[in-house]
């Protein structure tokens, strides 16, 4: 096992600075050079003409890259919802066959997903998966699977993977934008060069990030809140995830502009705030931070340098400047280090956290 981890302590460290390549290979032969289209290997253009709407299932981090998806595809222009995949039974909205149903798993072999899937595809949904695992049950039960092409994960908590299936959630989204609004999405010009260099952004990131002395200096806090804004929401919510499943501590993810509306109550300058910028609205965001700031918590700003988030708060966390779509995807990264960081503080099994698996196959 010590040599599968190479020159890591720990497998969650090194699938974390696998990011970049993982990317990479998430892209590869999937943007058109001659056109700078989204190509995607089994479906030709106008394949989702007939879509009406678009349900995410998945659970977990997986959940989180779905609502991420989901948020994008509703940004251009898409009817569309990310639903938890245990709760998709009792929860559905309306499916007919013009509903496009994606489940989203990294392992192909979560239960709760896999039971929503064929509850969609009963009742006449078309079925498309986003897993890593080739031959797995989703990849072989969906009408169609795309493969994020991460490499194996051995950590519990999923890194690498999330990274690899928002990236793919973003390309499936502009595939169907496109085909449901007969032309390229207008937002797809800037995007494209800029996915093309996140396995880049990435790695300037990994190579200068200042997440382990953040570990440090909030050590011993009572509790973790990280806040975030449309694409950052769901980043907020994995950054969360992520800390409290290896370090042991609470944490919780809110959108920024909630916390007043309770979660305030509990803010204390033991109750640091990590504040996820995307250049959307980020003047709320950060009088939101600055709420929490008022009340002693210190504020960590995830944001690229020069941002103006950085004067006012207490620390920060740079990640190099891209689209708001995909600026979330970087910041989510350095939270995946400060909950490594703080776990490796407290001496935690990182890899194998405690009471959780790494595919839950039972209901
Ligand atoms: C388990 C893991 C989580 C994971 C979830 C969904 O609960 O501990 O890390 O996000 O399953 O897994 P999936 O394989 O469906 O992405």
């Amino acid at each position: 096992e010590q040599a599968g981890k190479g020159e890591y302590d720990h497998f969650m460290l090194k699938e974390i600075y696998e990011q970049p390549t993982a990317l990479a290979q998430a892209l590869e032969g999937r943007i058109d050079p001659e056109n700078g289209r989204i190509a995607l290997e089994n479906f030709e253009p106008g394949t989702f003409a007939d879509i009406s709407s678009v349900q995410f299932v998945a659970c977990g981090t997986s959940y989180h890259a779905a609502l991420y998806g989901s948020l994008a595809l509703k940004q251009a222009g898409v009817q569309s919802t990310a639903l938890l995949a245990n709760e998709y039974s009792v929860s559905a909205p309306p499916i007919g066959d013009d509903t496009l149903v994606v489940a989203v798993t990294q392992s192909g072999e979560t239960a709760d997903t896999l039971n929503a899937m064929r509850h969609a595809k009963a009742e006449g949904a078309s079925t498309v998966t986003v897993t890593n695992v080739v031959g797995s049950t989703a990849a072989r039960e969906a009408d169609e699977a795309l493969f994020i092409r991460a490499g194996p994960e051995i950590g519990v908590a999923a890194t690498k993977t999330f990274s690899s299936q928002a990236v793919m959630l973003t390309l499936l989204g502009q595939r169907i934008a496109a085909d449901l609004q007969g032309e390229v999405p207008a937002n797809l010009e800037s995007l494209l060069p800029e996915l093309e260099a996140m396995p880049d952004s990435l790695e300037a990131l990994l190579e200068q990030s200042d997440a382990e002395a953040i570990a440090e200096r909030y050590e011993n806090s009572q509790s973790y809140f990280f806040i975030g804004r449309g694409l950052g929401f769901p980043v907020a919510l994995e950054g969360a995830l992520k800390f409290k499943e290896i370090t042991y501590e609470h944490a919780e993810g809110f959108a920024s502009g909630e916390l007043k509306h309770g979660p305030l109550a509990l803010v204390t300058p033991d109750t640091p705030v990590f504040a996820v910028f995307n250049g959307v609205e980020d003047e709320k965001t950060l009088k939101n931070a600055e709420e929490a700031q008022t009340r002693g918590a210190p504020v960590v700003a995830v944001c690229p340098d020069g941002h103006r988030a950085v004067d006012i708060a207490d620390a920060h966390l740079a990640i190099p400047e891209t689209e708001p779509d995909l600026a979330g995807l970087l910041a989510n990264v350095q939270l995946q280090l400060v909950s490594y960081y703080a776990a490796d503080l407290l001496d935690r099994p990182i890899d194998k956290p405690r009471n959780l698996a790494k595919s839950v196959t039972v209901e």
